[in-house]
Order: C-alpha cells, then structure tokens, then sequence
C-alpha cells in the first residue's frame, strides 16, 4: 500500500523515521517529503508546518501528486482530562475555532461541512485492538484542532458544553481529516499527550514531553502499518 503521513513537527516526523534506517528526500513545491519504502508498503512523509492552513495545503498536495490508500496523521496534542503519556485515537476531528453561529450553524461547523470528520472504523478498531494487545494507555474520542497553543479550558468552554466527548486539543488534525474526506481518503489521527491543558507546568511539559510523546505516537503508527 501507498501510505501518507501528515507530521506538524520536525520532532513528530524524526521518531517515525527514526524506526526506519532506509529512508529518501523528495521535494514537492515548498514540503520536504520523506519516502519510505519497506517490504509491504511505501510510506510518503509530508512535513506540514504548525496550524490549520499548513496542515491542509500539505494534505491537498500529498493527496494531489501521490496515489494515497491511507492517510495517517502522528504526533502530541494537549491532554483535556487526559493525561501524559496516553495516547488519543480520533474518532473524529473538528474545528474548535471554527464559529458561524450567526448564521445558525452550529459551533465549529463551516458552512456547507459537517462538524464532525470521522476517522475510517476499520482503522481505528486496528489501533484500538493494537493498544489493547500492547497495554498501551490510550482513549478514542473527539480532537479538536484550532490555530492557538492552548494553556486554559476556559476559552473552550462552550465547544466542551457542545462536544463533551473532546480529549485533546492541538492545531492540525480536522483540517488533515478535511482534505482526506474531499480527496476521499481514509484517514486516522494518532496523537500522543505532551502536556496537559490547564495545568500550571504546561509549557515546560511541553519542551519536555514532545519527543517522548512524538515516539509513542510513532510506534503505535508502525504497529499499525505492520499489521495491514
Ligand atoms: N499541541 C500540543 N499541545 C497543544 C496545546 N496545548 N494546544 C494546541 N496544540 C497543542
């Protein structure tokens, strides 16, 4: 199978490739694309950039240039309720900043979208049986993507009110999960906790835990793409 990863981070990307010693460097347009080619499948890396507007012109030009059969996205997120060192399965994504309200869609929902991206069932009940056989802590859940680093639940209160089910926040997954359902590809977000939202020692948990998360998020993947 060919399959794309979407990574935000340097750090995100180094732990996948790091499981790999064989690996290429391509350029598409502004991506540096890393390609991995192993006995089952090919694996083309996309390093995104931070946010929402990154992660989907990375997304349409992986899933416009390469024949994509599945399309991961690895990496940390902030933990809502959630803590370190667990990982979040996406049953779907959406927008947290998203409001158009005004207009009487509902919160986080652009018009002419559904609010919810859900992930492939198949793929996720994979991740969810590999967890389970590994002891890996994990919980499924809604993510909730916007462009802000995250340090209080207080801005989110309203989005909480409306999707209790969210466990974690970061800034690309609804938007890599968008462009997957326009492109019709399946899709499943991985994210690993780095820090906890709220928590008075956020940042520095931040710097301390992406790398260690970043890893867990990238062994779940290949214990995943291993067994496809
Ligand atoms: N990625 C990791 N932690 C985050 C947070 N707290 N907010 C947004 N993105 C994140």
């Amino acid at each position: 199978m060919t399959i794309g990863i979407i990574f935000a981070m340097q750090e995100e990307l180094d732990a996948f490739k790091a499981l790999y010693p064989n690996n290429e460097e391509k350029n598409l347009f502004h991506l540096k694309l890393t390609i991995i080619t192993t006995d089952k499948h090919t694996f083309v890396c996309v390093l995104s950039g931070i946010g929402k507007s990154q992660a989907a012109s990375a997304t349409t030009l992986l899933l416009s240039h390469y024949d994509i059969d599945l399309l991961f996205n690895s990496g940390v997120a902030g933990g809502v309720g959630v803590s370190h060192a667990s990982i979040v399965l996406a049953e779907a994504t959406l927008y947290h900043d998203v409001d158009v309200q005004a207009f009487n869609y509902l919160p986080a929902q652009l018009p002419g979208q559904d609010v919810l991206f859900p992930a492939d069932e198949t793929l996720l009940d994979y991740a969810v049986k590999i967890c389970e056989t590994q002891n890996i802590t994990y919980t499924k859940g809604l993510i909730a993507s916007g462009d802000q680093f995250v340090t209080s639940l207080d801005p989110l209160k309203t989005i909480l009110e409306h999707y209790p089910q969210i466990k974690a926040i970061e800034m690309e997954s609804a938007s890599i999960a968008h462009m997957a359902k326009n492109f019709k590809v399946k899709h499943l977000i991985i994210r690993s906790i780095s820090d906890v939202i709220g928590d008075e020692s956020q940042q520095v948990d931040f710097n301390a835990f992406v790398n260690e998360a970043s890893q867990k998020a990238a062994t779940l993947l290949k214990a995943i793409t291993d067994a496809l």
